[in-house]
């Protein structure tokens, strides 16, 4: 059934949910889904728009959506996994680095990818066994090798305060070894962006499979890595650690500065 769902599709659905859903006013229409954690009156509009387009498109796919409950996913079956917007908080706040990551997770494997910038013209995007890109060129990871020469995105889990002193002992490390560090707010656009080569590696704990789905699909076809914190396989269809990076400096960091593998 899957393999009727052209990648061409998905790209115009999302761009169509871009020009129609995204607006300032709707950004400030906010309700509190706990601390610190918003949802906006576009999160909820961009997800109704698309799950009624996939519906259309395919309405044997099951949908899974952050701002809907999902215990009834099935994964043994096709599913769509969607963040309608992931960088909820940049939306809010009009720093604008936000996108919709939309992927397509079939056969127990990630088989399509898309993530597209909403105040930027990019959109990168995968397919299982045909590589990545942006824009319609393709991307691949950075070759740099040398810390030195690294810049690594970090994602706080904000949502769990409790880690802080954990999470920012490991990024303390990192920032004292590496060029620079990151944080941009988006875990979709922190892997897209590794997949283009513009960050050596990112990392962040405790993500949802609508943060990362599309964007480790497109980290993969794009030559990287996508492993857990211990560089162990990584289940997208649960709540995980996530450890990404163009394969030399995610494995370096985690045997040469944490001395975990
Ligand atoms: C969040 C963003 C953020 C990351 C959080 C995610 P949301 O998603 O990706 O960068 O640090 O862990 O939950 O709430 O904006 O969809
Ligand atoms: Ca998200
Ligand atoms: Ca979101």
């Amino acid at each position: 059934m899957e393999t009727e769902v052209k990648l061409s599709d998905l790209l115009d659905i999302v761009s169509l949910a871009k020009a129609t859903c995204i607006d300032r006013e709707h950004s400030l229409k906010i309700k509190e889904k706990g601390f610190g954690n918003y949802v906006t009156e576009v999160d909820m509009n961009v997800q109704r728009f698309i799950e009624g387009k996939l519906k259309e498109l395919a309405p044997g796919i099951q949908f899974m959506g952050e701002e809907k409950n999902n215990d009834d996913i099935d994964f043994t079956k096709p599913v769509w996994i969607l963040d309608p917007v992931d960088g909820t908080s940049n939306l809010i706040h009009d720093l604008q680095n936000s996108v919709i990551s939309l992927a397509l997770y079939s056969g127990r494997e990630l088989v399509m990818g898309v993530v597209c910038h909403l105040f930027a013209d990019e959109t990168f995007y995968a397919e299982k066994g045909k590589g990545a890109f942006l824009n319609g060129q393709p991307i691949h990871v950075s070759a740099v090798d040398d810390f030195s020469r690294s810049l690594v995105s970090i994602g706080t889990s904000p949502y769990f305060k409790e880690m802080a002193k954990e999470n920012f002992s490991i990024f303390q490390t990192i920032f004292e070894n590496c060029e620079d560090i990151r944080r941009i707010g988006s875990a979709a656009l922190d892997l897209a962006y590794v997949a283009t080569g513009r960050l050596e590696a990112y990392l962040e704990k405790r993500l949802n499979p609508w943060d990362f789905a599309a964007g480790v699909l497109l980290v993969q076809e794009a030559g990287g890595c996508v492993t857990d914190y211990s560089g162990g396989p990584l289940d997208v269809t649960q709540t995980a650690d996530i450890f990404a990076g163009n394969g030399i400096i995610d494995r370096k960091i985690r045997k040469e500065l944490l001395h975990w593998e």
